[in-house]
């Protein structure tokens, strides 16, 4: 990691962390960026067995900080502060990918967490990313809706859910849903029953706008997941 451009875009802890993740054979240079947003940057790079990764770096600033679900800055430690949170932060995410990983559900597989970076399975073909489903309607409705409520009755039945679900976290791999980005993924209960209606509905609209007829309700996709895993 000794491109300058580098050391312009990350703090020296990233880079350190890059530099580490480097020397253990998770990634080499990076190339793209293909996202850089408000509260991550993701880079395109090849581990040392020459995969394709994707690499999701959460910057280590306010912005970021600000995006962490309130229920984890609770949870976290009240020392360290900011940086420790944001790495907090970044486990949390890269441990409910595994967990939809682990159950089958249709998401980039996940390699290697440290510090504020993820390391996963680059969706896309050579250097093209896959779609962003927002980017696209070329997919059949019907079979994709049908995937995206099974991939949420079993994260329920699993005792979570996504938490930001829609088409931008949504991309379009090999003609299948692949769910992306689980930084608001949430335990499911009682209280957080709302998150799961929110998600299902932002999917309901979506399929609606697209003209799909046959869309079930949120009430009868949680009631699909037995009441057991929905626990007070
Ligand atoms: N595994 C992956 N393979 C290919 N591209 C990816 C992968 N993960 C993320 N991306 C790309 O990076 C973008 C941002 O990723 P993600 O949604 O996880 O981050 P985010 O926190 O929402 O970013 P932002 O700060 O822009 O809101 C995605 O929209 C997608 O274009
Ligand atoms: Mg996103």
């Amino acid at each position: 990691m000794e491109n300058k451009i580098y050391l312009k875009v990350f703090d020296s802890k990233s880079l350190e962390a890059l530099n580490k993740l480097e020397g253990d054979g998770y990634i080499s240079n990076l190339t793209g960026p293909l996202s850089t947003g408000k509260e991550s940057y993701v880079f395109k790079s090849r581990d040392s067995q020459n995969r394709e990764v994707a690499v999701k770096i959460h910057r280590h600033d306010i912005k970021s900080f600000k995006k962490i679900p309130s229920y984890l800055v609770l949870r976290g430690s009240k020392s360290g502060g900011f940086l420790r949170r944001i790495n907090l932060w970044t486990r949390y995410e890269f441990n409910f990918l595994s967990k939809a990983f682990n159950i089958g559900i249709n998401v980039p597989e996940p390699y290697r967490v440290y510090e504020n970076i993820l390391v996963m399975q680059f969706l896309g073909e050579g250097d093209t990313p896959a779609k962003l489903a927002i980017k696209t309607t070329d997919f059949d409705k019907e079979r994709w809706y049908s995937e995206i409520v099974d991939s949420i009755i079993k994260m329920g039945k699993a005792g979570f859910m996504h938490g930001d679900l829609s088409p931008y976290n949504i991309m379009n791999f090999n003609d299948r849903p692949y769910l992306i980005d689980f930084s608001q993924a949430l335990k499911l209960s009682q209280a957080t029953l709302e998150y799961l209606k929110r998600d299902i509905d932002n999917v309901n609209r979506w399929f609606a706008k697209m003209g799909l007829d046959d869309i079930s309700d949120s009430e009868n996709i949680i009631g699909r997941i037995n009441k057991s895993y929905v626990k007070g």
